[in-house]
């Protein structure tokens, strides 16, 4: 940075000097985001409450203003760490300061980022009059400081403080008093939260959800049970269960019939006997790989203790073979059986998995991949190796799996975390390979709730595809942001020998004492021998390559890109019925929402809330109509913007991965900053408080769902049905 000169210069014009020396192209993004937190505020726009700070000045000094805690465009729509840190690229506007020379020995002013104890003080950079975007702030909870220093190139905080304001996220503190006693106090009001369920012969009943270590619960939460009978798949003779094999690559072509059987195995794990659901027998379900432009059957037969239905998730097929119980099809009864007819016009990542109870069905293992192979050769650029990896957790008590809610479902806040990962089934995943290796991950996401913050400590990474196929350009990452039902494409070079670890590093939030802290989940491990590996990949990787396909495939939809939104769907939910306890303690957290919620930290509060008291909502500001009311019809053909409004102020605030069925769409924007390198998707991940617009590409006409890939919140009413024409 520039000594700034002991001259009056224009606010605005510093602020574009500053700008452009941080990056060649965010003009476009300066612009648009010019409305997040000044002017008028937009009931559909991004929270001002989480995304921007209000700067007080200090006493005797003039001046104000605020930071916008923005987001530098990237190919997910959070930007976080690898260690799992929210980042924010602050743009500051300011008005009202005074020369830093009237003040006393001053030429500049500079703002600074500070942990609210002050044990950490970063500079962040020269500011003025008008606005100025500065580097990244990466801290949990942190302060804004602007002082008046003698010279703008200070390092350390010196001079005369000016303007101050906090981040959102410090307002959260540990609860007072009264919060205490309302916590300790057993909630006899709620009776009926309490009850055993009764009629039931084989006396499976709820105990107590399993603690995640580090957590506390207070007294009357851990006393909460589901108001809901539970429910665990059992058979008469557990031991003449098929045990669960490993999945299986299945090639199909043109032409070829499946016969997928959907049933009930026994695995073991970790000591125990678990019954669990399976395709075909196996944990996940084969994988499937097909030419793109493919046609082929899968008949389906329904083996399990309930209706079920497969969806092909991403595929753009024909709508009668979607999978959607009452919508496409009727759902297939224990029993029975379903012919689907299917074509693969896109190449890309897939995956199905029932739409029967998500929350119960996928959870137990029903899932599997679609591989859709393109013609073009080279369609990705080189790598030595692939691997298909379904992501998952499983919650497990000392009983083994925690029940699920038998006629609606557990866990309807904020979805049913589980405490053990699955790669592909396994709570191990290991992989051996040679030093210098490149190895394309493909990566699906499968869990009920869990956005995962996935890397390789030590070994290079770029993120090559996403849902329904590549970048407009791969891309250097530190981490993947993977959000339930999303995929993701990357390479990674290991060049080092010795074991590096396969990784989920999020920051959790202790909701009772109003603080962050570290969670290093460790999937599996790679192994990298000594030998060098053949061929040597390493000039390929170190390129960023473009595929121009997909560039102009994406470019015939620019002209739309910039036009104003055509349809707009706020996210809340309503809450009815919920015991006392939870009531109140949801309202004093409700002071701040962090915009993802890695981990499931309110585990008795969230496991105690059915579908039957919580109902999340997609609402249609244009009419106030919510979830099925909802009937948008279009014409194929059409090219449809939508903005997705995240509402801050609803009952509780989170994270949704809003998935639309049978079409694809690009994701233009998040809290209005444009993104720079697009790629077709069917799912997006929408931080709380956060808006997202997107562009569907409506080709593919039916009657299709577009619905929050939560399992339990979709469990609890959140989907909607558009008509393509
Ligand atoms: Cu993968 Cu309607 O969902
Ligand atoms: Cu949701």
């Amino acid at each position: 940075m520039p000594e700034i000169p002991n001259i009056p210069l224009g606010g605005r014009s510093r602020a574009w000097a500053v700008a452009l020396c941080l990056s060649a192209s965010p003009v476009a993004t300066l612009e648009a985001q010019a409305s997040l937190c000044t002017g008028p505020e937009s009931r559909l726009g991004p929270s001002r409450d989480l995304y921007c700070v209000e700067l007080v000045p200090a006493v005797g000094m003039r001046g104000a203003g605020r930071v916008e805690l923005g987001r530098t465009p990237g190919p997910f729509t959070v930007d976080v760490s690898a260690d799992g840190h929210l980042r924010y690229t602050p743009a500051f506007t300011l008005s009202g300061l005074a020369q830093p020379e009237s003040l006393g020995r001053y030429t500049a002013y500079v703002a600074w980022v500070a942990s609210p104890t002050l044990d950490v003080i970063q500079r962040l950079g020269v500011v003025d009059n008008g606005r100025t975007v500065l580097p990244p702030i990466a801290l949990d909870k942190f302060l804004i400081l602007i002082t008046a220093e003698s010279s703008g190139a200070a390092t350390e905080m010196r001079g005369r403080l000016v303007l101050r304001g906090m981040s959102p996220s410090a307002r959260l503190l540990p609860p007072d008093f009264m919060q205490f006693v309302l916590g300790s106090t057993r909630d006899d009001s709620s009776g009926g939260h309490e009850h055993h369920m009764p009629g039931r012969s084989d006396s499976l009943a709820w105990t107590m959800v399993p603690m995640p270590a580090g957590i506390s619960m207070l007294p009357a939460e851990m006393t909460l049970r589901p108001n809901v009978a539970p429910y665990l798949p059992r058979t008469a003779n557990t031991d003449s269960l098929p045990l669960a094999r490993p999945r299986q690559l299945v090639r199909l072509t043109s032409g070829d019939t499946l016969r997928l059987t959907a049933g009930i195995v026994r695995r073991l794990f970790k000591g125990r006997t678990l019954t669990l659901f399976a395709f075909n027998g196996q944990y996940p379900g084969p994988l499937l790989e097909v030419a793109q432009g493919a046609e082929v059957t899968v008949e389906l037969t329904n083996a399990l203790d309930q209706p079920t239905t497969v969806h092909w998730h991403g595929i753009r097929l024909d709508n009668r073979f979607d999978g959607v119980p009452d919508l496409t099809q009727r759902a297939v009864a224990p029993g029975e059986r379903f012919v689907y007819h299917l074509r693969f016009p896109d190449a890309g990542i897939y995956w199905y998995h029932p739409h029967v109870r998500e929350d119960v069905q996928q959870d137990l293992g029903l899932y599997g991949n679609v591989m859709v192979r393109s013609a073009r050769r080279d369609y990705f650029s080189p790598a030595n190796r692939e691997e298909v990896l379904m992501l998952d957790d499983l919650l497990l008590g000392d009983d083994g799996l925690v029940p699920f809610g038998a006629t609606t479902t557990t866990h309807a806040l904020m979805g049913r975390f589980g405490n053990v990962m699955l790669v592909n089934g396994e709570p191990r995943y290991a992989l051996t390979v040679s030093r210098g290796e490149v190895v394309r991950f493909f990566l699906t996401n499968v869990s009920n709730t869990r956005t995962f913050n996935l890397s390789f400590p030590g070994a290079r990474m770029k993120v090559v595809a996403s849902d329904v196929g590549n970048y407009e350009r791969e891309e250097w990452v530190e981490s993947v942001v993977i959000a339930p039902a999303e995929r993701y494409v990357i390479h990674v070079r290991f060049d080092r020998p010795g074991d590096v670890p396969f990784v989920n590093r999020v920051r959790g939030l202790d909701h009772l004492y109003g603080r962050f802290f570290s969670e290093t989940d460790t999937l599996g491990v790679v192994r990298v021998g000594a030998g060098v590996s053949k061929p040597n990949l390493a000039e390929s990787f170190a390129t960023l390559r473009a595929d121009t396909a997909v560039g102009v495939d994406v470019g015939r939809f620019r002209e739309y890109m910039s036009r104003p939104a055509d349809k707009a769907l706020v996210l809340t939910m309503e809450a009815n019925d919920l015991p006392f306890f939870s009531r109140q303690i949801m309202q004093l957290d409700s002071i701040y929402f962090t915009p993802v919620e890695w981990s499931g930290t309110m585990p008795g509060m969230n496991w105690a809330a059915t579908g039957d008291e919580v109902r999340w909502i997609l609402r249609d500001p244009a009419t106030g109509k919510e979830n099925m009311d909802i009937d948008w019809t279009f014409h194929r053909g059409d090219v449809v913007k939508l903005r997705l409004v995240n509402e801050r102020r609803s009952f509780h605030g989170m994270q949704h991965p809003i998935h639309i069925h049978g079409q694809r769409f690009l994701v233009l924007a998040v809290n209005d900053v444009p993104n720079t390198n697009l790629v077709w998707k069917d799912t997006v991940l929408l931080p709380a408080g956060a808006t997202a617009d997107i562009l569907l590409d409506l080709t593919n006409p039916g009657r299709w769902m577009l619905h929050c890939h939560i399992a339990e919140h979709l469990s609890a009413h959140m989907m909607m049905a558009f008509t393509v024409q």
